[in-house]
């Protein structure tokens, strides 16, 4: 094995005989005759003419290896108190019949199908039974509500919409039936039919000619073997937010994802075969299509659907728990998990009630992780805490350590170095490249690895402006960042309006829109601030119409109300204060990350377009009266 430099430099001096051996890593029914080539929108496309199915990579092969006894999907849900265990060979008599299901109903290879579900086996089933036929699945997370839900569903324009009754929230029940009848009640397109997964604790109520029972239709489904697809056809469309109200479907074709995958698992994870992978995510994101869902199976190992919470389902002590009981061997979540668990249990006591010897790296994602979590948790653990950077849109690490090359050096604060496949330059406002330690936009030289998004969901002309044509000849990832002389890449948060909180994208575009739609507001700011346990929040600061005579705690409230009525509870948009005005430059454009620096205390060079210097005091005095931001709570 090659050291961690040679085999970087490989990949970005000679890409296409580097991607060429990776791909050699998965059965092909027909190996790519072109490695790199440019489709019809002068996009980029890896392995155009490969033929492959990647519900046959994820499951027949590994029958086909000797692994048809292995557990392959391990379901653990404290919230239910159900265990389920599903070996390869009972996880393709799933997925078969699901896919069979899928035919009965009239999914056909390139139809969307919507997954609307919890976090249980047979949200799992159905994506696989989608990526076996061919169809594109688009998962929904299910923390959105309606309004979020009827967006995806006019963009992806589904035939059928797979659902489960509902989730449950620690103790909350969340029901999605009532939110999938208004999703389709204000969508312009209709779906040919609902499939409904019935929960117990959640029975949903069924519309006679639309829905379907979904036991039902098992009952009388075949199983349905796989289809061969082009290495460049849809596997999945992913909506992520953006910078306007409209998320991105982002679009992975099956080609680039599945080397990509098998390339992350082993090389960047430094996980084998027949070993046990557990990423604590939610299959809504991208974290779980990669790493709970394609990406263990792809490469044999057990992964482990977790339906709970880092805390109160039932303690603290759950992760080590699971760890204990599945002997995890990498385990994978967002810095927020480890802030609430430390919340609890400052000590880690309940830790040592377990044996996590199993457990050989431990990696963070979704956010920046502040060094005093990471201290702890390496502390606790004992072993390398990783962090690692990436996005929806890469689909898989574009920054970290790749332990299964060479173990490297980290340094805190950094998400690491380069992955192979990504070459990294940062940028300022005009375009002119920096140096080292200097501060600014993150590109990265286009082409992306395989597997990074190919598009957006017919949608070129977006997939062009919002990445390749600010910087020409780089992807603009939308983060802020400062490279050292080593190499070593330190994220210093969002350049745009997208905001993380507790590891979830959200865009505060789409909040506002929610908010100016008040009939009391004339204008609004929503930003996200600095917050302790969840990295960031979002906070709203809006001006009221004259003449409205409304308080501002009932103001409040009902905005609260209307942001997780439209957007969803998974915002967690809880604070909304009056302001007279906001800060503005002279040509009417609100100076958000002005206001964000104001919270967070950082300080800031004040812009010389801005309209009214006053303005910035009198939302320092606002926010110190509401104690809104750290520097002022
Ligand atoms: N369905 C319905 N509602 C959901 C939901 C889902 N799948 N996921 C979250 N919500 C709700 C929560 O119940 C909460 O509602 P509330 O305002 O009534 O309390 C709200 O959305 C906010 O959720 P969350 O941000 O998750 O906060 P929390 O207080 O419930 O939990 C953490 C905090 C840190 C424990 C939790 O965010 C967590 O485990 N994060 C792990 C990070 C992660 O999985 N990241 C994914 C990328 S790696
Ligand atoms: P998502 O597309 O939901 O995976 O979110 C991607 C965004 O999360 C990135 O653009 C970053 O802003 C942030 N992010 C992800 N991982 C990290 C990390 N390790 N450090 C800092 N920010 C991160």
């Amino acid at each position: 094995m090659s050291s961690y430099q040679d085999f970087y430099r490989k990949s970005i001096e000679s890409p296409i005989p580097f991607w060429e051996e990776q791909a050699k890593a998965i059965p092909w029914f027909q190996f790519p005759p072109k490695i790199l080539s440019q489709d019809e929108h002068e996009l980029a496309r890896w392995y155009q003419g490969g033929k492959l199915n990647t519900s046959y990579l994820a499951l027949d092969y590994h029958i086909e290896q000797g692994r048809g006894d292995q557990v392959a999907l391990a379901y653990d849900s404290p919230v239910t108190q159900t265990k389920r265990q599903f070996t390869y060979r009972e996880l393709l008599k799933e997925v078969e019949l699901v896919a069979g299901m899928l035919s009965n109903v009239g999914v056909e290879k390139g139809d969307r199908v919507i997954i609307y579900m919890p976090m249980i086996p047979e949200t799992v089933f159905a994506m696989l039974a989608c990526a076996r036929i061919g169809a594109v699945h688009s998962v929904v997370f299910g923390g959105f509500a309606a309004r979020e839900l009827a967006i995806r569903i006019d963009d992806a324009q589904p035939k059928v919409l797979l659902m489960g009754s509902g989730g449950k929230e620690i103790e909350r029940i969340v029901a999605y039936k009532p939110i999938v009848d208004a999703a389709l009640a204000e969508a312009a397109h209709q779906v040919e039919q609902v499939v409904v997964f019935q929960r117990d604790f959640v029975p949903a109520s069924m519309e006679v000619g639309r829905d379907l029972d979904w036991e039902e239709l098992r009952k009388t489904a075949h199983p349905t073997s796989y289809v061969e697809v082009d290495a460049t056809d849809p596997l999945y469309i992913l909506y992520t937010s953006g910078t306007t109200g409209k998320p991105k479907g982002v679009m992975r074709d099956n080609g680039g994802h599945a080397v990509a995958m098998k390339f992350s698992m082993e090389h960047f994870y430094g996980i084998a075969p027949g070993e046990v992978y557990w990423a604590a995510s939610d299959v809504g994101w991208v974290v779980g299509h990669s790493y709970i869902v394609y990406g263990p199976l792809i490469q044999g190992c057990t992964t482990i659907l977790f339906e709970g919470k880092p805390i109160k389902t039932p303690d603290p002590g759950t992760f080590w728990r699971v760890i204990e009981e599945y002997k995890v061997n990498v385990f994978f979540t967002a810095p927020t998990a480890f802030r609430a668990i430390r919340k609890e249990d400052p000590e880690g006591k309940l830790k040592q009630a377990y044996d996590t010897s199993s457990l050989r790296y431990q990696f963070l994602a979704g956010e920046r992780c502040d060094v005093s979590t990471l201290n702890w948790i390496r502390n606790l653990l004992q072993v390398p805490i990783i962090d690692h950077w990436w996005q929806t849109e890469s689909g898989w690490p574009m920054i970290g350590n790749m332990t299964g090359v060479e173990l490297q050096p980290t340094k805190p604060g950094s998400a690491g170095q380069a992955v192979c496949g990504y070459s990294f330059s940062i940028f300022n406002e005009e375009g002119l490249e920096l140096g080292p330690n200097e501060e600014g936009y993150l590109g990265i030289k286009y082409p992306l690895a395989p597997g990074a998004l190919a598009n957006l969901w017919q949608d070129t002309t977006r997939f062009k402006s919002a990445y390749l044509e600010k910087f020409p000849g780089y992807y603009l990832s939308g983060d802020g960042a400062y490279k050292d002389e080593d190499g070593f890449i330190f994220i210093t948060g969002r350049t745009d309006d997208v905001i993380n909180v507790a590891g979830h994208r959200l865009s505060t575009a789409e909040m506002e829109e929610v908010v100016a739609a008040h009939p009391a507001i004339a204008e609004c700011a929503v930003i996200g601030i600095a917050d302790e346990l969840k990295g960031q929040v979002p906070v709203g600061f809006v001006v009221v119409k004259a003449g409205v005579d409304l308080a501002a705690d009932t103001l409040e409230a009902e905005l609260i109300q209307m942001v997780r009525d439209k957007v969803g509870a998974v915002a967690s948009f809880k604070r909304a204060t009056i302001a007279q005005k906001l800060p503005k430059t002279r040509s009417g454009k609100i100076l958000r990350k002005v206001m964000r620096y104001i919270a967070d205390g950082k300080s800031f060079n004040t812009p010389s377009t801005i309209e009214d210097l006053s303005v910035l005091d009198q939302l320092r005095e606002l926010m110190k009266k509401q104690r809104i931001g750290q520097a002022f709570s």
